[in-house]
């Protein structure tokens, strides 16, 4: 086999870090948004192997190279992809419909015609770059046609696939006019990953309706003796990593600095997001606006720290949202503000991991209230760097990370009044309630940490499964 082919691949829309060029032209890169990459670098990091993904820019052909020790392989996408598959069929298209339509989906042919060039290419990309028989990892919903493409091309490779948002329920998927197409492309793969298993049976249900295979609980039995496997394994971060990075003496530092650069106040509450229409900003900054404005709170006692990190801001949806929250957070400081004291610290830009760090050891009140989220890894950042047991996370039901963290404070973020009362009890906690909730929080991050994660995924991907029945009669499928 010739040198260079690997033996475990991963295939992720982006790569882990994006091309950036400075005003001086000098090329640096930087790493990556998300929590998908945030996940798996650490994974690839400790297994090798190859990455394959796009580094953010268009009209570029890189060759494949090494950055910091991980193998990168790009894939080039022109102007108008990053336009149809990128921003169009994949954020304007799959995000909306797959987060409860919280905004409304668009649906244009030339966005899905794009979409299925660029997965062919992820497609014949893996398959040049896998050893024979490797194990090739595709991830989420930009890719979702992969594993069958995949799967035609190189039908020796062992395929995993892993969906890091939610799967919605059928009345929401089959509004979709490639719903086949999608279901079809992701049974390519052995073994298909969510981060819940209500998501795993929302999929397992349409193959079975739509595509018409038979199924039992997380089986599916496709007609010519494969068996797919659908299953939740929910994602986690490098949780000793950011520990570490929690008690190194720059962050204990950063954090006594930012405290005090914020006037000391009794309580800091903080927010750490993707400017992104489904974390719910409005509605969290509305009810600590409400808060301050009714009395409950007094100005000089609490302030707001919402870091919102840029994010796919040529999309309509995101640049109104983006001018929604200017206004918003405008008006509330210029509503209950004072000289001096701004109750929120709006801030439109991305951190690198170290500043994070401090922000979370700053953070009386971590405060993550998407309106649907797959996981929401800043939830689990947050508790992994509390080593000291202290600080309270207040935490939406609609985020996959709340069937983990159940000592959260848990709110409906639609409930303004509900998340007013979670602040206000959050904030009021005594050390040793917070300690109690903190702990039993950490000892579940620990426990299923990002290597337990991708172990458990890896070695039932690697299980073997003796072929089915193939008289099996499958089922009649609708389309
Ligand atoms: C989420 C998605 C990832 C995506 C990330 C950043 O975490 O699940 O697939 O990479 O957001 O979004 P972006 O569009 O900038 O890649």
């Amino acid at each position: 086999m010739a040198a260079g082919l690997a033996e475990f691949v991963v295939i992720a829309n982006r790569l882990p870090v994006d091309r950036y060029i400075a005003h001086d032209g000098a090329v640096t890169w930087r790493t990556s948004p998300g929590g998908l990459v945030t996940a798996l670098e650490p994974v690839m990091r400790r297994k090798g192997g190859a990455w394959i993904g796009w580094h953010g820019a268009p009209d570029e052909k890189l060759k494949p190279f090494e950055h910091d020790g991980l193998r990168l392989v790009p894939v080039p996408l022109s102007a108008q992809e990053v336009e149809e598959y990128y921003e169009g069929f994949s954020n304007g298209t799959l995000w909306p419909l797959y987060h409860d339509v919280i905004a409304p989906p668009e649906f244009h042919r030339e966005w899905w015609d794009s979409y299925v060039d660029v997965n062919h290419r992820f497609a014949a990309c893996a398959a040049r770059v896998a050893k024979r028989g490797a194990t090739v990892w595709v991830q989420d919903y930009q890719l979702q046609l992969v594993p069958s493409l995949l799967r035609g091309l190189r039908p020796d490779l062992r395929i995993g696939f892993f969906l890091h948002i939610p799967f919605p329920p059928r009345e929401l998927f089959t509004q979709l006019p490639w719903r086949r197409q999608i279901l079809e492309g992701l049974l390519g793969a052995d073994l298909v990953g969510f981060q819940l298993p209500g998501a795993a049976q929302n999929f397992v249900r349409l193959v079975r309706e739509r595509v018409g295979h038979k199924t039992h609980r997380d089986l599916i039995y496709l007609p010519e003796g494969r068996t797919v496997v659908a299953r939740a394994f929910p994602i986690s971060i490098d949780v000793n990593a950011f520990e570490q990075l929690a008690r190194s003496e720059n962050v204990t530092a950063r954090c006594k600095e930012i405290r005090e650069s914020l006037g000391n106040p009794k309580h800091v509450l903080l927010s750490i997001d993707r400017l992104d229409y489904t974390k719910g900003l409005r509605q969290r900054l509305r009810a600590f606006g409400e808060l301050i404005r009714d009395g409950s709170i007094d100005v000089d006692d609490a302030v707001f720290v919402q870091v919102a990190t840029p994010s796919r801001e040529r999309v309509d949806q995101y640049r109104i949202l983006r001018d929604d929250i200017d206004r918003l957070v405008g008006r509330l400081n210029g509503d209950v503000g004072r000289i001096g004291q701004q109750p929120i610290t709006y801030l439109h830009a991305s951190y690198p991991r170290e500043e994070m760090a401090a922000l979370y050891r700053a953070a009386d009140v971590m405060v993550v209230t998407p309106l649907r989220d797959g996981m929401n890894l800043v939830a689990k950042e947050y508790v992994a760097c509390r080593y000291d047991d202290a600080g309270a996370l207040v935490l939406s039901e609609f985020a996959g990370a709340a069937a983990e963290l159940r000592q959260a404070y848990r709110v409906n973020p639609y409930d303004i009044n509900g998340m007013k009362a979670a602040l206000m009890e959050a904030m009021g906690a005594e050390p040793r309630e917070q300690a109690r909730r903190m702990k039993t929080m950490r000892k579940t991050v620990i426990e299923n940490d990002i290597d337990h994660w991708a172990t458990a995924f890896l070695d039932e991907l690697n299980f073997e499964r003796p072929s089915h029945d193939k008289k099996m009669r499958p089922a009649r499928g609708r389309s």
